[in-house]
């Protein structure tokens, strides 16, 4: 057990000069071992990587655009998988063996396709199946880790059948006149993992795979359209020109868009399960959803909707989360939905977003239509705009840190967003009055990137976030780092806000995603969209495997000494 004096950081840190290679560089008390690059069979006994994949090839390998992800430790008994007992009970408990769960972002066409845009309806699905999520079963065999062939294992994408769950789930917002069921999921972000052993992906920019064609009509955004960013061209992926689920223009999918924003529940030891869509944690560009257990044993979800000026998130479950599950209701189905005012004073509120507020009640429906378009509830209540949440870590002393990456757009600086521009981003932090599950709070700015500039403690564009049961922060960046630094991952003491540097990626990347062995001996770090898929920059993790296109793939990180990840 480590008393309030002892060292939490005690490697030797990557130095600004060595912080942007073409292959990533680690603290010299580190190894690495490159894993699950994209493409690769989910399985050992799936079809082999060939760029650019087949549709068909692509259902069953590794997606691209590596984010979020939770390693879910196998045990004997995963029925009543507990993960705050397997962490009381670390040591070697479930840490060589265990289910990966890991979301696949976005990847580009021309990385994926080898063209700018799709040709056919085969190319719409090639693209479609290199997003959404891996579960994989992995194993470790002396220093090295492996897949192996599971009945577990799966891609979800965007054409696997989900279901919708919650208040919203029998909304006519959710139904379209083709009748079509419910499919997919897109843009998975960040992540969570449920005390009962469950994944969360999260969709966040769902709106950029939506376009209109315009065949019948021309497309003009409604005003909930045009809150969630729809456009004509979205981002280019031209899904919608051969898949008439995303083409907006099309009557008879009306509604469609509105089947994607939400917080997804995925069951890593069941590979038969149908993906739920969690309509009570409400319909945002999720950025992640951090789970907590309140003091009261209720469940709380922190969320960030990661856009310039919007907000952050939590959900609070109706009753404790045991109870519940025992009486066979879903903890994420039934509580109350907040979004969070932070006031000039360093205080801070929690407001719900249901119909019992007048404003809503005004200007709502009902609470299906609360939770379809949270966005605008959120607006109507005085939640404080952010500079896109990313994010969120609970530490072991029940603070709750969260990234707001950057915003370039800001004109006017308050407390919690002290810089206007604010092109670099900071880290606030702040503490429940009730241990999480209360209405109001007390916060504070904990870290401003733009002060590290000029020092080896030099970071920008703070995103993925992670805290281990000592307290030591790992903050990863997605951004142009200063200092002539790749992205990287930093690890902070966050008693002392000591900082040192355990990685930089490789040139044009983001790093992202955390994923940890119960007994942290084992970290899963993501090198998402190296050298941004032109192989011309990099063909990282080309040098090892032999290929020539860039590839995201997870970096797996050990102590040479065989420590604790990020001593
Ligand atoms: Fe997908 Fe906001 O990062
Ligand atoms: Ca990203
Ligand atoms: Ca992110
Ligand atoms: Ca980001």
């Amino acid at each position: 057990q480590l008393g309030p004096d002892s060292k939490l950081l005690d490697f030797l840190p990557v130095s600004l000069a060595e912080g942007n290679g073409a292959i990533p560089t680690v603290s010299p008390d580190y190894d690495y071992q490159v894993f699950i690059p994209w493409g690769d069979p989910i399985e050992p006994s799936g079809p082999a990587y060939q760029w650019p994949p087949s549709a068909e090839d692509q259902r069953l390998q590794i997606g691209i655009g590596h984010d979020g992800m939770t390693y879910f430790p196998m045990s004997a008994d995963s029925e009543s998988f507990d993960r705050r007992e397997i962490y009381r009970n670390a040591v070697n408990y479930g840490s060589k063996h265990g289910m990966l769960c890991i979301n696949h972002e976005f990847g580009t066409n021309p990385h994926v396709l080898g063209k700018d845009a799709p040709e056919s309806i085969d190319d719409v699905r090639a693209s479609q199946h290199a997003h959404g999520v891996s579960v994989l079963e992995v194993k470790r065999y002396g220093r090295q880790w492996r897949l192996v062939n599971s009945k577990n294992a799966r891609r979800v994408h965007v054409n696997t059948p989900v279901r919708f769950s919650g208040p919203a789930a029998k909304s006519d917002l959710l139904k379209t006149p083709n009748g079509n069921i419910p499919l997919g999921t897109v843009n998975n972000c960040s992540n969570g993992e449920t005390p009962w052993g469950t994944y969360l992906t999260c969709e966040e920019n769902f709106n950029g795979y939506f376009g209109a064609s315009n065949r019948e009509s021309q497309w003009t955004p409604s005003k909930e359209q045009e809150r969630y960013g729809f456009s004509e061209n979205g981002f280019g992926y031209g899904w919608h020109v051969y898949d008439r689920r995303f083409d907006l223009s099309d009557a008879d999918f009306t509604n469609e868009e509105n089947r994607f924003g939400w917080v997804v529940e995925i069951d890593p030891f069941d590979g038969t399960q149908v993906p739920v869509k969690r309509t009570a944690l409400g319909r945002i560009k999720h950025e992640g959803a951090t789970v907590v257990e309140a003091g009261d044993g209720r469940v709380v979800v922190y969320m960030g909707d990661d856009q310039r000026f919007d907000y952050i998130y939590k959900f609070v479950s109706k009753d404790p989360w045991r109870q519940m599950r025992s009486e066979g209701r879903d903890p994420l189905d039934d509580g109350t939905l907040y979004v969070a005012r932070f006031n000039e004073d360093g205080s801070g509120v929690w407001l719900p977003l249901d119909m019992s507020v007048p404003v809503l009640a005004e200007n709502f429906a009902s609470q299906e239509e609360i939770l379809v378009f949270t966005r605008l509830a959120a607006d109507k209540v005085g939640a404080t705009p952010m500079d896109r949440p990313e994010w969120i870590a609970v530490a072991p002393n029940q603070d709750v840190y969260c990234t707001l990456t950057n915003n370039s757009q800001r004109t006017e600086a308050t407390g919690a967003n002290p810089l206007a521009p604010n092109p670099d981003g900071h880290i606030i932090r702040w503490r429940d009055t009730e241990q999480h599950s209360g209405k109001k709070f007390v916060w504070e700015v904990f870290l401003i990137s733009e002060e590290t500039h000029g020092t080896e403690q030099s970071f920008a564009d703070p995103d993925g976030i992670w805290i281990d049961p000592d307290g030591r922060l790992f903050i990863q960046t997605d951004g142009g780092q200063k200092d002539g630094l790749n992205n990287q991952m930093l690890v902070v003491d966050t008693r002392t806000k000591e900082i040192r540097r355990l990685l930089t990626g490789v040139t044009g990347d983001e790093v992202t995603g955390i994923a940890v062995t119960p007994d942290r001996r084992t970290m899963f770090v993501n090198l998402q969209h190296p050298g941004n898929g032109d192989p011309s920059v990099t063909n990282f993790p080309a040098p090892l495997d032999g290929v020539t296109v860039p590839r995201d793939c997870t970096l797996i990180l050990t102590r040479k000494d065989g420590g604790i990840i990020g001593s």
